[in-house]
């Protein structure tokens, strides 16, 4: 696959270039009786450069153009955008404080909001891509119509085109009566098209003539609807590799990534911690009509440490647990076993309040000695993110012996299989 390169050449493409070559390849089209494939290869290339041509210009514009808004803006601090963004009421079923990247990835979504601009917003496993697709639909035009949540990676692939599209009675075995797809019933509002790099490659081909077409045919029939439904997409993987591995249409992909939104995982957003973990002991505590738990420090520092594989879904997840479990004061303990550290060396007796969270330091080399170990944990568990969770893998690029790369996991309480990357994850 040839890779966007939105700064090559840039300078040089206007409208009116773009214009006139789609002029050149349209009359070319028009007069030509019969095209033998070496021909059809030939516009094909054009066409592919034409594409390439638009999308640096649809760049220019969205990006471009909108930095340089920013950029009017660029002595607002970190404070000073997230206050921006509260007080122009931003809908937001959540917390955020001032990380930047989350910040970027919100103002894009607020931008993006009342346009009907297809959106795909990427980022590891709980890190809130499903919050974001609300957002996009609540501060937009059509908040008060329907949002149709669809995860292509749940639904087998034999039912998927009558689960999206719909089907009519007889249609095949068990379809016994008519019935509404996914997209008929998002009509008018937004669908949001979570794990989108599972969807099959058949099913690609139909999603991208809806999307040109904005008709959908329901399985069985030959009628031909109109639909309005603006998309949301969601995905956790790199969808251009998978392009370039041949299981996702490229052509899909640009349609989808009109406008896209990154999404940090929770270890390079470390700063969001505090806020979110105040924001699930309240959330549990009011669910589970408890007093918000108070915790010992050793945990209250493990929390504000901890990588989270699982990023937002794990530490909310953690804290429901704990608040469960945890009858007066929350320990280490309380933590599941997958997680649970190395309790040696960690002071008990002390603990603090979930309100308020602090850090205190003992002898520099006991403090030495946990900064060394959280290092060597974080070290491990980045290289086990890497690849995908295979000891054997590891110990062979590390050089170690595999049997003490194992006991060295153990010791940190890592559980290889975490980060192998189809494990299940659960929801409180
Ligand atoms: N900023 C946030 N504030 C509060 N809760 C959040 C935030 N981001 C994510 N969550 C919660 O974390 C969980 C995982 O988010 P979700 O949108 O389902 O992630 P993803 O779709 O990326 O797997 C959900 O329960 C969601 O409500
Ligand atoms: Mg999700």
């Amino acid at each position: 696959m040839k890779l966007y390169n939105p700064r090559k050449g840039s300078a040089t493409i206007s409208y009116a270039g773009v214009l006139e070559k789609l002029e050149i390849f349209r009359s070319t089209l028009q007069w030509a009786n019969k095209l033998e494939r070496p021909a059809i290869q030939k516009l094909l290339h054009q066409c592919n450069h034409l594409r390439d041509e638009i999308l640096q210009l649809s760049h220019r514009e969205r990006f471009v153009e909108a930095s340089t808004i920013h950029a009017k803006n660029k002595n607002a601090s970190d404070a000073e955008r997230r206050q921006a963004l509260v007080e122009r009421s931003f809908v937001f079923e959540g917390v955020f404080g001032e990380n930047p990247k989350l910040l970027e990835a919100l103002e894009v979504a607020e931008k993006a909001a009342p346009t009907d601009l297809p959106v795909l917003i990427d980022g590891e496993s709980g890190t809130g891509k499903e919050l974001m697709a609300k957002v996009v639909h609540a501060n937009g035009n059509r908040a008060d119509e329907a949002y149709i949540s669809v995860n292509c990676g749940a639904i087998p692939e034999s039912l998927l085109e009558s689960e999206l599209f719909g089907h009519n009675k007889g249609a095949f075995t068990g379809a016994t009566h008519d019935r509404k797809g996914k997209f008929e019933s998002a009509n008018g509002g937004t669908i949001f098209l979570d794990e989108i790099g599972e969807l099959p490659l058949t099913s690609q081909v139909k999603l991208l003539r809806v999307l040109q077409s904005h008709e959908i045919q329901r399985v069985g029939s030959d009628q031909i609807k109109q639909v309005d439904a603006r998309v949301v997409a969601a995905t956790n993987k790199d969808l251009r590799q998978l392009c370039q591995e041949g299981t996702f249409r490229e052509d899909l992909l640009y349609r989808l990534n009109v406008i896209h939104v990154t999404l940090p995982p929770l270890r390079e957003r470390q700063d969001e911690i505090p806020l979110l973990y105040q924001y699930f002991c309240d959330e549990a505590a009011e669910r589970m009509h408890r007093q918000p738990i108070k915790m010992t420090k050793r945990l209250n520092d493990f929390l504000l440490t901890y990588q989270y594989p699982g990023n937002i879904r794990e530490l909310s997840n953690i804290i429901y647990r704990l608040t469960c479990l945890s009858t007066g004061i929350a320990d280490l303990e309380h933590l599941p076993e997958a997680i649970r550290p190395d309790k040696k060396g960690v002071n008990k007796d002390k603990y603090t309040d979930s309100n308020k969270i602090t850090f205190e330091v003992g002898s520099l080399t006991d403090y030495k000695k946990t900064a060394s170990d959280r290092a060597e944990k974080q070290f491990l568990q980045e290289g086990l993110r890497e690849v995908s969770g295979k000891v054997a893998e590891l110990a062979r690029r590390l050089d170690m012996n595999r049997s003490h790369l194992q006991t060295v996991l153990k010791k940190h309480g890592i559980q290889s299989k975490t980060f192998r990357p189809k494990a299940k994850e659960s929801k409180v």
